[in-house]
């Protein structure tokens, strides 16, 4: 399977930071926001991993990330000239997905939690039609919202509804099989000009072909998408990484953890980074 990280668009609500830098490069307390959701991926078993983002934005993460062989792993990149929406992710990925399966994976979304890893494999290991998550939220209304029956078969799947038919948004994580290339590719653009998401969904859900996990109470899928959720988030991180002293999202970590990376090739990671406490914990784990 192949992965996607979604990086561009402008982050207005970020204002005046976002004049001059990318929103997904900032750090969320310790790591650029960036490593949350390409952990994810990690976590899910992709190696190989695709970042779309805007002119300006894509060669800071070309920096940052390189080709991926630190990691054991391999990274592409490619340019979406404008924000068109999510779905011509896999029109501009077409070639790099060939004919694989792919998830898609918002730049930024957070996800932390336990039994996390083991959903996500679960979800990658199913090849056939399409799978979403849901998420419980007081006030689903900015979100993709999916409504199912007691037996988990979903009914409904809108974007931004005004009249929610159920609490649970659906977060920007999303997992496909290969006709995912083809079906957006055939998407006309929505009543405000963007090739939607939700609509490639609805194609699958049309065909009985949309399965739907949940995340439970204890999970936590964070926003950054305004100053204060962007705080939120950084305060969640600090908190965790303090009291337990395992490190949230580290992705030298789940590489090395992943058998990708072998004891040396960390130990060289964390000397590069020995100023700082993300470089002492990384030397710390073996
Ligand atoms: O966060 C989950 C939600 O993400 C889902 O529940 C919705 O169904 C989905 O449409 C999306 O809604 P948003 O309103 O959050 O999407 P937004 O336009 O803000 O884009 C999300 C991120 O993707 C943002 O960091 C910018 C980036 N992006 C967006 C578009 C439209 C791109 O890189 N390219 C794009 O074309």
């Amino acid at each position: 399977m192949k992965g996607i990280i979604l990086a561009g668009g402008s982050a207005t609500r970020l204002f005046p930071l976002s004049k001059s830098i990318s929103k997904q490069i900032m750090p969320v307390y310790d790591k650029p926001m960036i490593y949350y959701p390409l952990s994810a991926l990690m976590l899910a078993g992709i190696q190989e991993v695709l970042v779309i983002s805007t002119p300006r934005d894509l060669p800071m993460f070309q920096q940052l990330l390189g080709t991926g062989d630190h990691l054991g792993m391999k990274f592409d990149y490619i340019i979406q000239e404008k924000p068109n929406g999510l779905a011509q992710a896999f029109v501009l990925g077409d070639k790099f997905i060939g004919n694989d399966s792919v998830c898609l994976i918002l730049g930024d979304n957070i996800f932390y939690g336990q039994g996390f890893s083991g959903m996500l494999r679960e979800a990658q290991a199913n090849k056939t039609g399409a799978c979403v998550f849901g998420y419980y939220v007081k006030d689903p209304r900015a979100y993709g919202v999916v409504d199912f029956d007691t037996s988990g078969k979903v009914l409904s799947i809108e974007e931004k509804p005004a009249h929610p038919k159920s609490n649970y948004a659906v977060p920007g994580l999303y997992f496909y099989d290969n006709s995912v290339v083809e079906r957006a590719k055939r998407l006309k653009p929505s009543a405000r000009g963007e090739y939607e998401i939700t609509d490639l969904n609805r194609t699958y859900l049309d065909e009985e072909k949309l399965n739907v996990k949940l995340f439970g109470r204890g999970f936590a899928w964070l926003d950054t998408g305004n100053c204060d959720s962007l705080l939120e988030a950084g305060n969640f991180v600090a908190t965790i990484q303090k009291r337990q002293g395992f490190y949230v999202s580290c992705i030298e970590e789940i590489a090395w953890r992943n058998g990708w990376i072998n004891n040396a090739q960390l130990q060289e990671l964390g000397k590069e980074l020995d100023k700082t406490e993300y470089g002492h914990y990384l030397l710390s784990l073996n």
